[in-house]
């Protein structure tokens, strides 16, 4: 059953900008931050505690988080690869971390530097640490509509990897179409496969909008009750491991779409499209959220 209420994270000051060639300050990240605070979200990612030599557009994390103007009932989240990510994530009060793998192993070797299972190994400690700190983990899988490396990837394996997040402590799975390749089809059979063995309040989905489909598999998810999704306004970033790849599903355009079909999501759209517009204009970039770009008054 499709859900009244729905669930956004907005990931634009992390997987957005992680992938902006243009590095913004800390400043920037924090008056961005701050107006998306003021648009109704309330789950916020707002940056990455990873390898500065991997992803340099993160490294100002800790400080983005210890200067954002934090709001009652928003929860800030930042990404933790590892036990250094979170001490450093813990240490500057993000409210809520994530681990992140994938269901393919040549991406987790590409983006992680180690197999599946290592990842796993790795994650343990992060989650048992967060949970000491009463911080809520949550998991990103990537891949799990196809890998730039592998191609196809199975169902079965990205059902096993999240039984297994969850089962460690993990509070939501957010299964990730990486490079957007996802289409209808593959999004129902995947998540009929999930739902078979899996609460629909443990998924959220994760689009890429590479080929234009994230909206569709999105409406798809909805139709399986699903009732958490990512969103980057302004649809900033894009993927340096896939030609021609853009970034998530514009936050407007889903709200949109959200909104008319009275499904609840607490957000004010118009506010949310002036923080769209003036991150692209910081960006020099063109706005990538068409319902941004129709409606901007
Ligand atoms: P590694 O090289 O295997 O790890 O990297 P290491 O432990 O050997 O450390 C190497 C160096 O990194 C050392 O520094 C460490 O101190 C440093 P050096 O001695 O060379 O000067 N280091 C760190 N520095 C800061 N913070 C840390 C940290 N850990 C180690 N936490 C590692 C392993 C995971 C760290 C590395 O591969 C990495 O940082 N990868 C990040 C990849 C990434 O951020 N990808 C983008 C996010 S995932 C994503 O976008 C997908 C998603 O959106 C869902 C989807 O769309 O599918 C979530
Ligand atoms: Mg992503």
């Amino acid at each position: 059953d499709t859900p009244s209420k729905v669930s956004i994270v907005e990931v634009g000051p992390r997987d957005g900008l992680q992938n902006e060639k243009t590095p913004l300050t800390v400043q920037d990240k924090v008056t961005l931050i701050d107006a998306l605070s003021n648009t109704g979200l309330r789950r916020i990612e707002a940056g990455s505690f990873v390898s500065p030599k991997w992803v340099p557009q993160m490294a100002n994390s800790d400080a983005v988080l210890t200067s954002i103007a934090r709001q009652q009932g928003i929860s800030y989240s930042a990404l933790t690869p590892n036990m250094r990510g979170l001490t450093d994530a813990l240490a500057a009060k993000a409210d809520e971390v994530a681990v992140f793998g994938a269901a393919s192993e040549s991406f987790s070797q590409k983006n992680i530097n180690c197999s599946i299972e290592q990842s796993i190994e790795r994650f343990i400690p992060v989650i048992d640490a967060a949970k000491a700190a009463s911080v809520p983990v949550r998991a990103y899988i990537s891949c799990v509509l196809g890998c730039p490396y592998e191609g196809e990837v199975s169902p079965q394996a990205v059902l096993d990897v999240s039984k297994t997040l969850l089962s460690l402590g993990c509070y939501e799975v957010s299964l990730g179409d990486t490079i957007g390749v996802g289409t209808p089809k593959k999004t129902s059979a995947l998540l009929s496969l999930l739902l078979s063995q899996l609460p629909a309040n443990k998924l959220a989905l994760h689009m890429h909008d590479t080929y234009g489909q994230a909206l569709a598999n999105v409406l798809i998810g909805l139709q399986h009750g699903i009732a958490s999704f990512d969103a980057s306004v302004a649809g900033l970033g894009g993927c340096p491991y896939a030609k021609g790849a853009s970034g998530n599903l514009a936050s407007e355009d889903l709200l949109y779409m959200l909104e008319n079909m009275d499904i609840d999501t607490g957000i004010d759209l118009q506010k949310l499209i002036k923080v769209g517009h003036h991150i692209s204009v910081k960006l020099d970039r063109q706005n990538g959220a068409k319902a941004g770009r129709a409606l901007l008054a």
